[in-house]
């Protein structure tokens, strides 16, 4: 194990997030004294690793896995079921524990599972990654989907402990890498500018997996998370600014039929908001130009056909009417400098997306 580092979100209860290499030492731990009982919910691929967790854990507790369908597949109510039913026939009390391994959706599932079991129960959220690491797995947010939409049925439920072993990333495709960046760039341009620097300066040793410069990147991600987790656990306010991006990203991946990863999907979001944030708030034409230099050096896309408006814009309004408020844009005053676009004119909007047209 080499250093860990100890990210702390405040709460009650807070918890932490560890950040370093190998550090399956540090799981007897994050369970805590109390546990007798683990469900560990896991992706079909990681069977192997949710077995070698099983023979880790099994002097100290009784260890039980459930392997979940992969990705959004596992945010199925029927999923849910499947590991409540393991719960209810190995008698797990409120004291026992779940651990999420694999990538978001996964952990997405298995926090919901623990929240509701029981009315609440610990989990160890063991995100595999880049995405769950620096976003989904670290801030509490747990869900599944209905057929009407995602994340529509959820709980905030604080982990116990994140841990982040950056060992997984060795493995994992490089596109799937690159797409996680966009989340990290996001990171950099509502809170954290050394983030931008960092990807400028050297994109090769930052999407470097060994390379400390990607440690940097992710610790520093995930600080911009934390603090905003920390201060707006339930999203009454300030959380909202993790959604830069994400409005039009969103509709990007229902139009995709969600056959297109998150990432690139925010990242033509982000360029959508930086040019709303020109047209609307002021932002300099630098920070927008350097948002598609960014993304370009890690090979995501930034834009997306003009004749699709249309049907992106209907599936903003529904989404809106869903949350029975306006349409609403985190925007830019400057870099670190987030602010929030309440019911902007459709011309307005137009405008921006008639810039990211292909
Ligand atoms: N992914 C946005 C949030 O956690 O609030």
């Amino acid at each position: 194990m080499t250093d860990a580092t100890r990210i702390p979100v405040a709460g009650t209860p807070g918890y932490d997030i560890v950040v370093g290499r190998d550090l399956d030492a540090l799981i007897p731990e994050a369970l805590g004294a109390g546990v007798r009982k683990v469900l560990v919910v896991h992706a079909p691929t990681l069977g192997a690793k949710a077995e070698a967790l099983r023979a880790q854990l099994s002097e100290r507790f009784e260890v039980y896995l459930a392997e979940v369908p992969d990705a959004e597949a596992a945010k199925r109510i029927e999923v849910a079921a499947f590991c409540w039913q393991v719960m209810g026939q190995t008698d797990f009390t409120r004291s026992d524990a779940v651990i999420g391994l694999g990538g978001g959706a996964t952990t997405d599932l298995a926090g919901f599972v623990a929240a509701t079991w029981l009315r609440g129960v610990k989990v160890v959220q063991i995100p595999t990654s880049i995405l769950g690491m620096v976003d989904a797995a670290v801030g509490g947010k747990t869900g599944i989907n209905t057929a009407e939409g995602k994340n529509l049925v959820g709980s905030f439920h604080a982990p116990a402990q994140v841990i982040v072993d950056l060992a997984w990333l060795d493995t994992l495709p490089r596109n799937e890498l690159l797409a996680g960046f966009a989340e990290i760039v996001k990171a950099g341009f509502i809170a954290e500018p050394e983030i931008l620097d960092l990807i400028e300066a050297d994109v090769d040793a930052a999407t470097d997996p060994t390379s400390p410069v990607l440690r940097r990147l992710v610790e520093l991600a995930i600080g911009v998370k934390a603090r905003v987790v920390g201060e707006d656990f339930t999203e009454q306010g300030l959380r909202e600014i993790l959604n830069y991006g994400h409005t039009l990203g969103h509709a990007i991946e229902h139009a995709e039929r969600y056959q297109w990863r998150h990432g690139a999907a925010v990242a033509i979001g982000m360029v959508f908001a930086a040019e709303l944030s020109r047209l609307t708030r002021g932002l300099d034409d630098e920070a927008v130009d350097r948002t598609r230099r960014i993304l370009d050096l890690l090979s995501l896309p930034s834009t997306y056909p003009l004749g699709r408006w249309k049907t992106l814009l209907a599936t903003m309004q529904r989404d809106k009417k869903a949350r029975a408020g306006m349409l609403r844009f985190i925007v830019l005053d400057a870099i670190g400098k987030p602010a929030v676009l309440n019911g902007p004119e459709e011309h307005l909007l137009f405008a921006a997306y008639s810039e990211i047209s292909a």
